[in-house]
């Protein structure tokens, strides 16, 4: 299995470069990129290459350099066509991001349409060598250009090459699937500070949730940044800048405050039955705050901002105690 390992590194990364070099040579895709503010300099530092649309020009490639077909597939390079009985290129006129991993090794690929074609992004499925519940793409490169006291977790591909592109050089991308406990735990070790920042659309909000809930269980409290619009950082970062990016993370919210403010939308404050519906929810979110000091602290502040009294919560959270078993 070891040597299968390595032979699969050395296929990966024969790939890589094959579909850098297509791209070098594709003034289509390298326009689309350029559209969309990625030159050289990212190209390079992420490996971004281009897959031909015939179906079978990696294939010939990794025929000439020694790989077989059945080995080609097992790393996901190739699809197999059962009727035909025959192999042909899994990755057919797309943008190619290799996904590296911290040992510098290239273990998977995503594929990106230059249109408006469905699917939008293709991804590796699990292999020998990926397992995607455990990376984070972007995170080799954040480990060579960040000093680790920060790190951002965002979406999506082009979130994390625009933000690098942008001078924000500690962003990782959960790749589509919500945010694993091993995500989570390489995210622990390596930024003190963790920031989210996920597309400001109803799915990014939703999935936002679910990585507060898997980072806690790791100790870890994000700080939130929720984008106007539905825009994704990508978009944001090229409309406003790094300082106003910068900015927003530094006025994050905590997970308490953005579920509050989550919250708060389905809910008319100033109808009586409904505030006192939503003040419940509080006290549920609330309730969740392990450390009595710092519920009061919140605790405090939401009366304030809901012109409430402070025990009001205090008194909710310690009828919902006796009520557990
Ligand atoms: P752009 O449109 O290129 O800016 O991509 P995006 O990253 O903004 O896309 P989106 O917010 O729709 O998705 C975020 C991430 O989810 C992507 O970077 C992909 O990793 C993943 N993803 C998006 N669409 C698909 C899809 O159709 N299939 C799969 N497998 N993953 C997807
Ligand atoms: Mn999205
Ligand atoms: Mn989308
Ligand atoms: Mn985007
Ligand atoms: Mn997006």
């Amino acid at each position: 299995a070891e040597k299968k390992r390595a032979r699969m590194v050395a296929m990966n990364r024969e790939a890589a470069l094959y579909y850098m070099e297509i791209l070098s040579r594709n003034p289509h895709s390298l326009n689309y990129l350029k559209n969309r503010g990625i030159g050289r300099d990212m190209i390079m530092a992420f490996g971004l290459g281009f897959a031909p649309a015939g179906g079978d020009q990696l294939l010939g490639h990794m025929k000439e350099k020694g790989y077989e077909e059945k080995e080609l597939f097992d790393a996901n390079l190739l699809s197999y066509n059962e009727e035909k009985n025959h192999y042909y290129d899994r990755f057919r006129n797309r943008l190619i991001f290799p996904i590296i991993d911290r040992k510098s090794r290239v273990v998977g690929f995503g594929g990106r349409v230059l249109d408006d074609s469905l699917p939008k992004y293709l991804n590796s499925s699990d292999t020998l060598l990926y397992k995607k519940s455990r990376e984070l793409y972007g995170l080799n490169r954040v480990m060579k250009v960040s000093d680790r006291s920060r790190i951002l977790l965002v979406e999506g591909y082009m979130d994390v090459i625009s933000l690098h592109a942008a001078g924000i050089g500690y962003a990782v991308a959960s790749l589509g699937t919500s945010l694993t406990r091993e995500q989570a735990r390489v995210i622990k070790r390596y930024g003190k500070q963790v920031f989210i920042c996920y597309d400001g659309d109803n799915a990014g909000l939703q999935a936002t949730n679910r990585a507060i809930d898997i980072l806690a269980a790791e100790d870890i409290r994000p700080r939130i940044v929720v984008l106007e619009e539905g825009k994704d950082p990508d978009e944001y970062i090229r409309d406003y800048g790094k300082i106003a990016f910068e900015g927003k993370l530094n006025r994050g919210l905590s997970s308490i405050e953005f579920q509050v403010q989550n919250l708060e939308k389905n809910f008319h404050l100033e109808d009586a039955a409904s505030l006192s519906e939503f003040l419940k929810g509080v006290t549920a979110i609330l309730s969740k705050v392990k450390s009595p000091v710092e519920r009061d602290v919140f605790a405090k502040k939401f009366a304030e901002t809901y012109g409430v009294r402070p025990e009001s919560f205090e008194g909710e959270i310690r009828r919902g105690n006796m009520k557990r078993p």
